[in-house]
């Protein structure tokens, strides 16, 4: 019989054990990645209202069956637009566009170059493909270059990217990888789950830098405050997932109300496009009150704020003592991200006041609040 005791032990050594938490609505979140408070917004919430209203709280079916709605087909369409891609195809989440992408256009020949950082969904999708797959360092284009030029494949070759690292806050080098893509002949496949809505007035950093990848992917669970995953390509690329990807084919259409309320988000982006841009500067604020604490907030250059303390057992004290402080901040612990890095992730979202950030910022000066 499977016992689970030896396990669980090994990981409370290791300082790993993870525990579920209730969300508290009296602490001050820093660990939300509803980047543009959108979640709560009155809008979002009335259309989603109207939304099971019309159709329901469930769609009850594949979209291949009888699960497909006419908003479903709307937030694709304004998804693409928002991208600058042709068309879009939205999926149960952004884990299950990875994986459905992945597996269904990789297979056993092909070759996947993963940045090492890169999140877990992007790295199973390959493994159920088998295809094989090179980690490269860390936005490390000299050693992507490398495997590039040494590494051949039977089938054909991918690199594949987040845009925005959501443990690290930094942005991968999306020109020389686009550049790189077209001298090597491999398709590019980016993972915008944190900058959609963000960056390139809510299209994301691919958008902003005037960059096509062959594929791009992203989220309605983070700045559009809603529910789900969305993959963009080419009318052909989209058309083979809804043949192929087996987490779009044998997973239930998303509910009506998360649909309308990404739409009702859209709508909010497209009239205020400044609002990525406010979140982004108020990340920099922060960023320069965490400074004279002597932390370090390096990489970061967006929302998402490290703060590095290297031990597991010392990024859970610093949680449990912003915890008593009233702030949410979640430590963030292997394998999330790589051993001896452990961190306090800090998300800046447009909920924060400046006095917020800089009562966060002050309780990271650890000489004054007696932490150990
Ligand atoms: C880069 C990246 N891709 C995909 C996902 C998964 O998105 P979702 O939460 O919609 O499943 C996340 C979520 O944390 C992410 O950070």
């Amino acid at each position: 019989m499977r016992t689970y005791e030896p396990d669980l032990a090994r990981i409370d050594v290791d300082g790993l054990t993870r525990r579920l938490h209730v969300r508290k609505p009296d602490m001050l979140e820093f660990s939300s990645n509803d980047y543009l408070d959108l979640a709560g917004h009155p809008l979002l919430k009335e259309a989603s209202v109207r939304a099971i209203e019309l159709y329901g709280s469930s769609v009850a079916a594949s979209r291949l069956m009888s699960g497909n709605i006419s908003l479903h087909e709307e937030l694709e369409k304004r998804l693409a637009r928002l991208t600058g891609m042709e068309s879009a195809l939205l999926f149960g989440s952004g884990y299950l566009a990875n994986i459905g992408l992945l597996s269904s256009i990789t297979s056993r020949d092909d070759l996947v170059f993963s940045d090492r950082l890169n999140h877990a969904s992007l790295v199973d999708g390959a493994l159920l493909s088998r295809a094989g797959v090179l980690r490269y360092r860390h936005c490390d284009t000299d050693h992507l270059e490398y495997f590039l030029a040494n590494r051949t494949s039977r089938g054909d070759r991918f690199i594949v990217t987040d845009s925005l690292f959501s443990m690290d806050g930094d942005i991968a080098p999306l020109r020389k990888l686009e550049e790189l893509s077209l001298r090597y002949n491999c398709n590019l496949i980016v993972d915008e789950s944190h900058a959609i809505g963000v960056f390139g007035n809510g299209g994301g950093i691919c958008r902003e830098s005037g960059i096509k990848p062959h594929t791009l992917i992203g989220t309605l669970s983070k700045a559009l405050g809603s529910y789900g995953g969305f993959a963009a390509g080419s009318a052909d690329l989209i058309e083979y997932l809804i043949n192929r990807a087996r987490t779009f084919i044998y997973s239930t259409g998303l509910p009506p109300a998360a649909p309308a309320a990404a739409l009702k988000a859209l709508d909010i982006i497209e009239s205020q496009p400044e609002c990525g841009r406010k979140l982004l500067s108020m990340a920099s604020d922060f960023r320069g009150m965490i400074e004279p604490t002597g932390y370090s907030t390096a990489p970061s250059e967006s929302q998402i704020v490290p703060v590095r303390v290297g031990e597991n057992r010392d990024a859970v004290a610093f949680s449990e003592y912003f915890n008593r402080n009233g702030i949410s901040a979640v430590a963030i612990r292997p394998p999330t991200v790589p051993a001896g890095t452990a961190r306090i992730r800090f998300s800046v979202t447009l909920r924060h006041s400046r006095k917020d950030l800089s009562y966060a910022a002050g309780k990271l000066d650890f000489s004054n609040s007696g932490v150990q």
